[in-house]
């Protein structure tokens, strides 16, 4: 399973990517309307200077015609840029229309087996089933993205599952052994996925135990 990061924030973006284990950034409106600017255009070149891997930018469009418009623009910024669409009629429309000119597409929004399947026949490189939205309101999550990895298997379907919405670190556990083929995960996530209590303990031990017999 890669990882993305789920964060408009730059230096978050600039820390994650020096662990050299982040492959794409995912972005949305919510999320860059939390940063100081949120010139879309600017902070998505800015990311995709970092970043070489896929950076997902969504459309704010609801109409198809305007989602095609908007989709074309925005992934002129950065040759990285993949279009997020959301998993709607219109956005299954833009989806086609869009997969057809090789424009990368991630369908989000994705909360069903259903939308996920149309999502990838209409040619979406990417869905995003938003894991945590779902637990939210009482729906188990991951048994989506699971039931989405089989279907997509079984039918040969290359459309790749992104696990988003994703609030901690159990949920990266889940994702992987679903068989997510990427987790996009907020910087705190990433932060908790790496830290052990038991390797600190074990660092501090090592340590004391040398300074034993090698003082300073
Ligand atoms: O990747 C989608 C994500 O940004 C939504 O997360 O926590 O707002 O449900 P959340």
């Amino acid at each position: 399973m890669r990882i993305f990061l789920d964060t408009a924030n730059i230096d978050q973006i600039r820390q994650a990517a020096k662990l050299g284990i982040v492959s794409g950034v995912t972005t949305n409106p919510s999320l860059v309307s939390k940063e100081a600017t949120a010139d879309y255009e600017t902070m998505t070149k800015t990311i995709c200077s970092i970043v070489s891997g896929s950076v997902s930018v969504e459309v704010l469009a609801e109409d198809t015609e305007s989602m095609i418009k908007e989709a074309r623009i925005k992934a002129s910024w950065a040759p990285n840029v993949t279009i997020k669409i959301p998993a709607t009629a219109a956005g299954l429309e833009a989806i086609s229309a869009l997969s057809k000119e090789n424009i990368e597409i991630n369908m989000t929004l994705c909360f069903s087996l259903n939308q996920a399947l149309l999502g990838a026949l209409a040619g979406a490189t990417y869905v995003s089933p938003f894991v945590g939205r779902l637990d939210d309101v009482g729906h188990d999550g991951m048994q989506l993205v699971k039931e989405i990895v089989d279907v997509f298997k079984h039918y040969q379907l290359s459309t790749q599952v992104i696990a988003a919405s994703i609030r901690h670190p159990l949920h990266c556990v889940a994702a992987a052994k679903a068989g997510a083929h990427i987790a996009t995960v907020p910087y705190n996530v990433l932060m908790q996925m790496i830290n052990h209590p038991l390797t600190d303990v074990g660092i501090s031990r090592f340590l004391a135990d040398w300074r034993k017999v090698s003082p300073q």
